[in-house]
């Protein structure tokens, strides 16, 4: 009998990605998801790469009821939880929002499984935990000082699921702290199809290379990198996917609060990432240079020791394999995926 995996989210970005490499590893993963923020085509292109439909059941996880349904009707051993908000310019217009998907969807999940006697939890966290603490490279012991709403909301849970642990400790959990995850499935069959204008930097390069955009603002070439553009730790979402199967695999439902960066330890300014992907697409990238955003840092990576050493795990794809893998899926997917 295959372990059951519950993935909440896994119609979106990463979670699709997850499933694919779940079910290629013999799981069988159970998608929970409430198509807010992803479109139902995923679940074809799924089964098309893997010759597999996975379950779906739909639902919000901040309903304990839809939630309960799922344990219900499944033998779940373990839950990926990726459904919540990701956007930090939204999370600052609209922090109740945030709050209540991230926060309060996570306190509801917790609840349900423990109630289903289910206590092996992986959570999707994010750098932006650790916000702006003046240097570059960030370890699991940086200190979290997260400076917008998105990353408030995502340090809310860590502090949850700490707090949880210590009053519990026959739960096995595991904290990822993800970087930048940017790249797609090399059959061009699932990718990053953000809704409305991108926030993030690596979709809409792809978006100006199809012709979706017209070009790229630069915002601002003043800081104290190489080119003096941005630079950030970018991680190619399989490597980021393989970094929880791994996880899976050493928690082995053995009582433990684990918590990893994942990410690469190498690091790439926007225009070094621009001339990547103009040498991987063929495209040239318009761009402007434009002011800083409000909130952006420097620099960051990750220092990758920890998850090499903890669960034997280390990204393995390079900057040209993300670039390469991206245009894949947007050159099959100029509009993102179907309606
Ligand atoms: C990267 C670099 C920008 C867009 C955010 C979240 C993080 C995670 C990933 C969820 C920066 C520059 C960007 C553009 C640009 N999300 N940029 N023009 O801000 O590092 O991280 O997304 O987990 O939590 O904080 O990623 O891709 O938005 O920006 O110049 O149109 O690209 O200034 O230097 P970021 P990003």
């Amino acid at each position: 009998m295959k372990p059951k995996i519950l993935v909440t989210g896994g119609t979106g970005y990463i979670g699709s990605h997850m499933v694919v490499s779940l079910i290629e590893a013999g799981y069988e993963p159970i998608i929970f998801d409430n198509f807010s923020n992803s479109k139902r085509s995923v679940i074809g292109r799924i089964e098309q790469i893997t010759g597999h439909k996975p379950k779906l059941i739909e639902g919000d996880i901040r309903n304990e009821k839809e939630l309960s349904r799922v344990f219900e009707k499944y033998q779940i051993s373990s839950v990926i939880n990726f459904a919540g908000r990701k956007a930090v310019g939204e999370s600052e217009v609209d922090p109740l929002l945030y709050f209540s998907y991230n926060v309060e969807g996570t306190i509801v999940l917790l609840r349900v499984m423990k109630k289903f006697g289910v206590k092996e939890f992986i959570f999707s966290s994010s750098a932006t935990v650790y916000g702006d603490p003046g240097y570059d490279e960030f370890d699991e012991e940086t200190p979290l000082s997260p400076i917008n709403n998105y990353g408030q909301s995502k340090w809310m849970v860590e502090e949850i699921l700490r707090k949880l642990y210590k009053a519990e400790p026959d739960w096995s959990i595991a904290i990822l702290r993800y970087f930048n995850p940017v790249g797609a499935h090399p059959s061009g069959l699932i990718g990053e199809d953000p809704s409305g204008i991108p926030a993030n930097l690596m979709p809409f390069i792809s978006q100006v290379a199809v012709g979706r955009r017209e070009k790229l603002r630069v915002f601002g070439n003043d800081y104290d990198t190489r080119d003096g553009t941005g630079a950030r730790d970018y991680i190619h979402v399989l490597d980021l996917v393989d970094g929880h199967l791994a996880v899976l695999k050493a928690m082995n439902h053995k009582p433990q609060l684990l918590t990893l960066n994942l990410g690469t330890g190498n690091n790439t300014t926007v225009l070094e990432l621009v001339h990547a992907f103009e040498k991987a697409s063929g495209k040239t990238i318009p761009y402007e240079i434009c002011a800083r955003r409000p909130g952006d840092k420097n620099a960051c990576w990750t220092n990758p020791n920890k998850a090499k050493k903890v669960i034997g795990w280390q990204a393995k794809r390079d900057i040209n394999d993300m670039c390469i893998d991206t245009w894949r899926w947007q050159q099959k997917n100029p509009n993102g995926y179907p309606d």
